[in-house]
């Protein structure tokens, strides 16, 4: 899309624009800016190889639509701004594909696929076929029509035949080209296929929203990509971060004749749409020559298929060449020149054996269900959360029933269906308590709400998973204390809240069976440690409702004493970073109850550290990205280099995910370097390229 001479001039070009050495936007220069931000888009949403940080994309953003605000006759349809939303859909008008969108054929094995090549080499009479393979993306498939290089439309498959227009919705997929310049091809109209997907890391955060608003999770992030671009509001698609790979051009009508030729095989198409802007998959594909070829290149793919940062459910298997494909053509349901490859299920069947209540610690009582032992990609499961009342009603759940789970990715398990077509009619209807199941309190449903809760904070259950949360990994982190001790240790009543585990001493711990002198010592030292942990520690060990790790984080660096947050009113709170209204509700309601404060003095007579290390930041040049050191550094410590991209606004990562930006490799890094090369978004760098990248 761009050559290196253009890169070069686009990114010296930016950093005048984020330096304000280049002046003001004019008349004459606001189509540059634009394709600054254009080529910024496409480094970061199709190469995932972004060049500035968000931040710094955000100035330019920022002074282009300041620019467009103070002179709205120079808006256009395609600047980078005016993707944005304007109101809430009403309907989505249904259109007719210009082309039928057929499904595939699939296969399972390498018998199904030598099949496929036996066929295909009769039908064409050839010998050895080339085929191009790529991942079998598992998303929503959408259809784009541009004219004349502009994005007409974006439509939903429907029922194959029509479907329904959601382009404002397409409009939020910054990996979708508003603009594409088909005309250097002599293309006039041109309809491309692809598929839209919400990535894992994505997928995960959205469903701990949904939980955190006391929602059902989705089971996958097909349901979430296909969910989100139903919606009436695109400027909440536009915060969902979707994405569109596209695969297929099923359409075209030519005008001039051009310098520039249409590729004659499916690959080179896959080259073009990268080269005009869009996702394809570019650097996925192979192509293979003979059935051989293409089933070591699926077998080779399925094994990286938990390694990649979105979920493909098997490989697509194409004739490369694009007058063979024509040649072979369709059945009625499917082209006779690809072949779906489909690996493993995730999906498997069982029995719902029971329900069972578990009480959290804000007293939420989740149903979980007991299943007979299935496997299900790779891993047994006996035991899904079923989440509250009406989902079980939604999903139509009774004792006995035959059901259809799925676990995809790193994703919980999920009941996908139960499948009453199979009920013998002596199944049980479920029926959800009204009181609570540990303390027999009776329990509360908020309106609006689809939890039902114990709202006795003495509850007993509640009391032993709040010390839980407290103690564990990622709250104050104290090790020897564990989930099993911490029910051990309250059942017998050696500790009775979060501050009473401060009080336990040998004596107490000496009579209990399989405690020894060493781990008694661990326990004890462990405890001393932690009340050394850093502030937004214990502000995340306290539980407050809604208050995450990263929230936490942010209270820590905003006050010089927990007490402070106690002192804030609702509209200081709300003037800090994230704090939204249901954060700051709840931060105030938490201090209010004189419990919790009366639990905040003994824990810091306990010697617990209740004060803020600030750290103040050099500058937010880093801000959004994400890091992760490996190997020796030879110019700086490990702990010098972390905390360098903190002081920046950058965030250190404790492993390889599709989640991290840069990895810097020193000597004689190991398997995170294999991981991330694997990962086509990880930047690699070397700790002199970190060095100059900080300046
Ligand atoms: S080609 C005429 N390629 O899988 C052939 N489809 O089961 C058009 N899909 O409806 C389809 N990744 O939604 C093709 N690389 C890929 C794909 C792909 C996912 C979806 C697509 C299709 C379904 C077929």
């Amino acid at each position: 899309m761009f050559n290196a001479q253009q890169v070069r001039a686009l990114q010296a070009s930016s950093k005048q624009w984020i330096s304000s050495a280049a002046g003001e936007i004019t008349t004459e220069n606001i189509e540059a800016v634009r394709n600054v931000l254009r080529f910024h888009e496409h480094r970061y949403y199709v190469e995932n190889d972004p060049l500035i940080s968000d931040y710094e994309y955000d100035i330019i953003y920022k002074k282009l639509q300041q620019f467009e605000e103070d002179n709205q006759e120079l808006i256009t349809d395609d600047s980078p701004t005016q993707r944005v939303g304007k109101g809430l859909i009403k309907n989505f008008p249904k259109v007719q594909h210009l082309v039928p969108m057929l499904s595939l054929d699939n296969s399972y094995n390498a018998d199904d696929l030598n099949d496929f090549d036996r066929k295909v080499r009769e039908l064409s009479g050839l010998t050895a076929i080339e085929y191009c393979v790529e991942p079998k993306f598992d998303g929503a498939s959408i259809s784009l029509v541009y004219d004349k290089d502009k994005l007409l439309r974006g439509i939903t498959r429907g029922d194959g035949e029509t479907g329904d227009d959601i382009t404002p919705n397409v409009l939020q997929i910054r990996s979708v080209p508003v603009k594409a310049l088909f005309c250097e091809y002599g293309i006039e109209q041109i309809e491309i296929r692809g598929e839209v997907m919400m990535n894992k890391s994505n997928f995960a955060k959205y469903n701990e929203s949904l939980m955190e608003e006391g929602l059902p999770p989705l089971a996958n992030p097909r349901n979430a990509a296909a969910g989100t671009l139903r919606m009436k509001d695109s400027a909440v698609v536009s915060k969902r971060n979707l994405e569109a790979f596209l695969y297929h051009i099923s359409f075209i009508t030519m005008g001039k004749i051009t310098a520039q030729k249409i590729p004659d095989t499916h690959s080179g198409l896959l080259e073009m749409l990268w080269s005009l802007g869009f996702k394809s998959p570019k650097k996925e594909m192979k192509v293979a020559q003979g059935i051989a070829d293409v089933i070591a290149y699926v077998n080779e793919f399925e094994t990286k298929r938990d390694t990649l940062p979105y979920e493909i459910d098997g490989m697509v298997i194409k004739v490369n060449n694009l007058e063979l494909q024509d040649k072979l053509g369709m059945t009625s349901h499917h082209p006779r020149w690809a072949i779906a490859f489909k690996f493993k299920a995730r999906q498997a069947t069982s029995t719902l054996l029971d329900i069972e209540y578990q009480v959290g610690r804000t007293g939420a009582v989740t149903p979980v269900a007991k299943i007979a032992a299935a496997q299900v990609g790779g891993v047994t499961v006996t035991s899904i959360s079923v989440h509250n009342e009406d989902y079980i009603k939604e999903k139509d759940l009774r004792i006995g029933d035959h059901i259809l789970i799925e676990r995809s990715g790193d994703v919980i398990p999920q009941i996908v269906k139960s499948l009453p077509e199979l009920r013998a009619g002596d199944e049980k209807e479920i029926e959800f308590p009204r009181q609570c199941p540990v303390c027999n309190d009776d329990l509360v449903r908020p309106e609006a709400e689809a939890v039902w809760r114990c709202v006795n904070i003495n509850c007993e259950a509640q009391v032993a998973e709040r010390i839980i949360h407290f103690v564990s990994k990622d709250a104050m982190d104290i090790k020897s204390m564990g989930e099993a001790n911490v029910r051990k240790f309250f059942a017998m009543g050696l500790i009775k809240d979060i501050p009473s585990i401060y009080d336990l001493e040998a004596v107490h711990l000496k009579t209990l069976e399989g405690f020894g002198q060493k781990s008694i010592d661990n326990l004890l030292e462990a405890l001393e440690a932690s009340k050394l942990q850093p502030l937004h520690r214990l502000i995340y060990g306290l539980g407050i409702r809604y208050v995450g790790e990263t929230t936490a984080k942010m209270l820590a660096q905003a006050v010089t004493n927990i007490f402070d947050l106690a002192k804030m009113n609702t509209e200081q709170l709300l003037q800090l970073d994230d704090v939204g209204v249901k954060v700051a509700d709840s931060i105030t309601k938490f201090f209010l109850n004189e419990d919790n404060v009366d639990m905040l003095h003994r824990l810091e007579a306990a010697g617990v550290q209740i004060k803020s290390q600030k750290k103040a930041l050099t500058s937010a040049t880093l801000s959004g990205q994400t890091f992760l050191f490996t190997g020796t550094l030879n110019k700086l410590k490990r702990k010098e280099a972390e905390e360098m991209v903190e002081a920046n606004g950058g965030k250190i990562l404790s492993a390889v995910s599709s989640n991290l930006n840069y990895l810097i490799v020193g000597d004689d890094a190991g398997s995170k370097l294999e991981k991330a090369k694997k990962l086509v978004s990880v930047k690699i760098m070397s700790e002199d390229d970190f060095l100059a990248m900080i300046g």
